[in-house]
């Protein structure tokens, strides 16, 4: 749309605009004005940034072209900033929208009228007070009885609205430095760029919630310096170019630690249908997502757990570990936990582990594992690794069963890691020792796994714990608190 565009637009305008008085009929050019005004204020939404004063100039000549010496801040008197702060409606649409409005009041009011309908008086006057006061209800009545009448789809209307001009500028947090050792703030930068305009198939994408997991400590190894860090986001599609994607529709996306990106939708996941409307949407990137799926696989499928055995899981009050010790519990098992705080400890013993102690604060791991089963342990869920894993494995019972998950003691390590366990305990105890990764199940299992996890939540045999961090600009904050473990069940930031 420019440069060379808005000079083409431009010369067009003083073509036309050869007049420097105001028309006598302010009004008789406003569809020109507004055609004008649409394709010039894309242009200068595209260029907000970098304030080009060549588009704001244009925009000026279109609004009013006997008028040039306008500021730009008087050219924003013309535009009303739309909710979502990324569109602009002009006044023309405004007072055409203000003009419609009426009109429905008239028609509402004759037909009531006509019927006679004594009642509804009051029901009237209470909904005029109420658009009137310009409270969203009303408007919302309006656009609904608009698009009733005119049976045209809320797509259509917004775009005869001139609201397709939509230009959206996307907050992201990209990686700066690859980490050394634990992350800190100066590992991550935030930036900000403008979106193009969609294209047909694509989707416009607002995140609502982010989720930050340790796997990003280890991905980011991998991560191009310069580049946004990786990670799922439930979001709500705000504008559609594709009709199997809606504007309205929530999903679960992996654009990664950004506020809005645009997707051709092949990647983008639906919420399942049997989402109860009581459970927050949050919960897409916790026990309904990514984290419950990986406590369902690996305690169920790696550990293979049965009833009557003894269950070990680490990082217990977490996302993951404290759904596999809620499933442990559900299938029969006795679970032990351990955990980093008191807190955690508490929020354990509450929703239903057998035993649970704060591996910081006890003397000697190996004897709490002891005193918590004497006579070992059949399965043991792994979230830690490192020097724990080579305590536990040597108490683990003939045939157990070792589900490796993830290893967050040594993510952040630089120099040698730790030995491994003892490989004498896995031979003669005959053990049987996987590693995982959650993608692994896909299709029909997965869809299975996400109807049991909301099934047994919906029975109460599961409970959740959201540890929520307001703000995107908090993203690597929620990151590094995380990893130390400040989080009592699932880290979440709400943009
Ligand atoms: N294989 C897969 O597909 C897959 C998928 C998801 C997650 N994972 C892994 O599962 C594990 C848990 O992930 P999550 O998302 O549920 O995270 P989380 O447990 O919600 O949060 C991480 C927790 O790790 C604990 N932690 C940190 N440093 C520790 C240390 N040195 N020793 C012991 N505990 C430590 C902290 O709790 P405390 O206060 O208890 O120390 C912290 O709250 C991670 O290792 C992750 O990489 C694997």
């Amino acid at each position: 749309m420019f440069p060379q565009d808005i000079r083409r637009r431009s010369q067009l305008l003083r073509e036309d605009a050869h007049s420097r008085r105001p028309p006598a009929e302010p009004d008789a050019r406003g569809q020109l004005l507004e055609q004008r005004f649409r394709a010039l204020s894309q242009a200068v939404l595209m260029t907000r940034a970098t304030a080009s004063s060549a588009a704001w100039r244009t925009l000026r000549m279109s609004l009013e072209p006997w008028k040039p010496q306008r500021t730009r801040a008087s050219i924003q008197l013309y535009l009303r900033r739309e909710p979502d702060a990324s569109t602009y409606t002009s006044r023309t649409v405004i007072k055409k929208e203000e003009e419609e409005k009426e009109e429905a009041e008239k028609e509402e009011q004759e037909e009531e009228e006509k019927e006679g309908v004594e009642e509804k008086d009051e029901g009237r006057r209470r909904r005029g007070r109420r658009r009137r006061k310009g409270g969203e209800d009303g408007e919302e009545n309006e656009r609904r009885k608009r698009r009733k009448r005119t049976g045209r789809g809320e797509e259509e209307e917004s775009k005869e609205k001139g609201r397709s001009l939509t230009m959206v500028r996307a907050k992201s947090w990209t990686l700066k430095k690859h980490f050394q050792g634990s992350p800190v703030q100066s590992d991550f930068e935030l930036k900000t760029a403008e979106l193009p305009p969609l294209k047909d198939g694509e989707v416009l994408l607002e995140a609502l919630f982010l989720s930050v997991d340790p796997y990003m400590r280890v991905a980011a190894k991998r991560l191009k310096e310069g580049k946004i860090m990786m990670g799922h986001q439930v979001a709500r599609i705000v504008e559609s170019k594709n009709s199997a994607l809606p504007t309205g529709t929530i999903v679960v996306a992996h654009s990664g630690w950004t506020t809005h990106s645009i997707s051709d939708g092949k990647e983008l996941e639906k919420l399942p249908t049997e989402w109860p409307d009581t459970v927050p949407l949050s919960l897409a990137l916790g026990t309904f997502g990514m984290p419950g799926l990986t406590a369902y696989f690996g305690i169920l499928d790696i550990c293979g757990v049965k009833g009557g055995e003894t269950v070990l899981v680490n990082a217990a009050a977490g996302a993951v570990g404290s759904v596999v010790g809620q499933i442990a519990k559900l299938k029969g098992c006795r679970v032990v936990g351990t955990a980093g705080s008191d807190a955690k400890i508490a929020y354990l013993k509450q929703i239903g582990f057998d035993v649970a102690f704060n591996y910081k604060t006890v003397d000697s791991l190996e004897e709490a594992l002891k005193k918590a089963s004497p006579d070992g342990y059949d399965c043991y869920f792994d979230n830690v690794g490192g020097e724990f894993s080579s305590t536990v494995i040597p108490q683990m019972k003939a045939f157990g069963r070792i589900a490796i998950c993830g290893a967050i003691s040594v993510y952040n390590s630089t120099g040698q890691l730790p030995p491994g366990p003892n490989p004498e305990s896995i031979i003669y105890k005959q053990l049987r020792m996987e590693g995982f990764i959650v993608t692994r199940w896909q299709g029909e299992v997965r869809e299975k796994a996400l109807k049991d996890l909301m099934k047994w939540f919906s029975e109460g045999k599961i409970q959740y714990h959201e540890h929520i961090i307001k703000g995107f600009e908090n993203m690597p904050a929620a990151f590094m608190g995380m990893l130390k473990g400040d989080n009592l069940g699932k880290t979440i930031v709400k943009a």
